[in-house]
């Protein structure tokens, strides 16, 4: 996951205001179908959902999608936007699909950013010697050669820097700010360069997003704003983030020198990878399941997103070994350069909004494959009547809940649009541990919760792809 794909809804208080008038009277679905007899229609389901969850979760599927994730992920290894192993997760993922036998296997041509870390480093040099662990943002330009030596600023927030802007001019910003959530903490990683150089700054070193460390630093992207001067920026650990602003504290001065060759070059060529099971009755309307093949340069990519990604191929593998096959066409996409801001979905959708109508239902999971909860959707009050039916054929793994809003940056135009969308909602305490880091590795992964996630998604995915009717809008 990307970072600004948290949206704070701010419609969230008329969605609530909008169900609770829609409370007095009985919802009704699309068409005129009453939604008594939707709810008897899904409650139909009650056999099938069972089998799909037994299949995956004691049957002969048990631990597959880890399985195939392990094998994707030690094979591969990281695959960031514009690299060589993206191409090569590209390339492995069409061929496990189409041998995997599912249907209209296919790559979609997309261009994506190509931004290369290159060698880095960041030492203090005062009041001691220290050598910090960095990792350079998505997107940033070099040092110049030699590097930027100079003495350090420490903030806790933006309004400290704006109170202290005369003493940032030409030193090293450092953030220091605490970790209060993902979505409120992660501006510091995304503007705090441009904020920082707004004021005269050379350069910023930016507290990792997390509430849990032991001395790793998260990357991610940052963007420069328009028309403010390009400063190098990097992450640092919580613990050297700390530890400097104890010593601005107690006003020692510090020294820091920081060397980065990153590069950006020209956008690459990519692919989002397609797969399906195609509808017996409608195959022009979709369900779509999705989640991202790129991940950051560091550690194996497994939780962010090879999981997300992983459980939507094995929900299709499900249905396939049941022999399923639902009114409407189910598609899996695994996106490309989701972590440069969703530009393998943005591409995707300019390219396929033409057929708007015909999504039914899109699926992202981006925030974890760890124990399941239940989802997060986003929708008409009719359609959530219908989704809070269909979440009650998964009590046999006690993932029932329906939450407030759907998430996830490859899907949300769609949501924009007036598609209804739903992102997996996991017990994912852990994943800012490891978002971004060396530590996101298949050691973070359990089989069994991988499971539970994907009979969940194929669940899901297969009874709104094969009810009656189309989800109402
Ligand atoms: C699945 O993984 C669990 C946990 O590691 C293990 O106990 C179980 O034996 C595995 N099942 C299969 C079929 O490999
Ligand atoms: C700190 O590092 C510099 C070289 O960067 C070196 O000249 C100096 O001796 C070191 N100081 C200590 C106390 O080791
Ligand atoms: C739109 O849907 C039609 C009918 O299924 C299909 O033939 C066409 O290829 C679709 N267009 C795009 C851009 O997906
Ligand atoms: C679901 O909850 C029931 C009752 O608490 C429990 O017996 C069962 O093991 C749970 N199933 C799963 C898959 O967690
Ligand atoms: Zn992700």
């Amino acid at each position: 996951m990307q970072g600004r794909q948290i949206k704070r809804c701010g419609l969230f208080s008329l969605t609530l205001l909008a169900t609770f008038l829609h409370c007095s009277c009985l919802p009704h679905s699309t068409g005129g179908k009453p939604f008594p007899e939707t709810a008897k229609e899904i409650a139909s389901y009650t056999k099938v959902a069972k089998s799909i969850i037994d299949l995956a979760v004691y049957g002969k599927a048990q631990n597959r999608s880890y399985e195939r994730l392990a094998d994707f992920t030690d094979t591969i290894g990281n695959r960031v936007s514009g690299s060589k192993n993206l191409d090569l997760a590209i390339n492995y993922m069409f061929s496990a699909l189409r041998k995997d036998g599912l249907e209209n296997v296919h790559l979609e041509p997309v261009k994506i950013p190509h931004w290369v870390r290159g060698e880095e480093s960041a030492m203090m040099l005062q009041p001691r010697n220290h050598t910090m662990a960095i990792l350079g943002l998505g997107s940033s330009v070099a040092t110049p050669q030699g590097g930027i030596e100079a003495e350090v600023l420490v903030v806790e927030s933006f309004e400290e820097l704006k109170k202290r802007q005369k003493e940032a001019i030409g030193k090293i910003v450092v953030y220091n700010q605490p970790f209060v959530s993902y979505e409120e903490t992660v501006q510091y990683r995304e503007i705090g360069a441009s904020k920082a150089a707004e004021v005269g700054a050379v350069a910023t070193l930016i507290r990792s997003i997390t509430p849990f460390s032991i001395n790793s630093p998260h990357t991610g992207w940052q963007d420069y704003q328009e028309g403010v001067q390009k400063i190098p920026t990097a992450c640092i650990t919580v613990e050297d983030a700390m530890m400097m602003a104890r010593m601005a504290k107690r006003g020692q001065r510090i020294v820091v020198r920081l060397t980065m060759n990153a590069q950006t070059f020209p956008d690459a060529d990519s692919f989002n990878t397609v797969a399906e099971i195609i509808g017996s009755e409608h195959p022009e309307q979709v369900v779509l399941l999705s989640g991202h093949l790129d991940s950051w340069d560091v550690g194996q990519g497994a939780m962010d997103d090879g999981g997300g990604a992983l459980i939507s191929w094995e929900a299709l593998s499900l249905l396939k070994d049941l022999g399923l096959r639902p009114r409407r066409t189910l598609r899996t996409v695994l996106w490309s350069a989701e972590e440069q801001g969703g530009v393998g979905a943005q591409q995707y959708f300019q390219l396929h909004k033409v057929n708007i109508s015909n999504f039914n239902l899109v699926m992202e999971s981006d925030l974890g494959t760890f124990s399941p909860l239940g989802l997060q959707f986003t929708g008409s009050a009719q359609a959530r009547a219908v989704m809070a039916e269909v979440m009650k054929l998964l009590k046999p793994i006690n993932t029932t809940t329906l939450e407030q809003h759907g998430e996830g940056v490859d899907i949300e135009m769609w949501m924009d649009a007036g598609v209804p969308g739903a992102s997996l909602h996991v017990a994912d305490s852990r994943y800012f541990w490891f978002h971004h880091t060396n530590g996101d590795t298949m050691s973070v992964q359990s089989p069994i919760e991988m499971n539970l996630c994907s009979a969940l998604w194929a669940v899901v995915a297969y009874v709104v792809a094969d009810l009656e009717e189309m989800l109402p809008r």
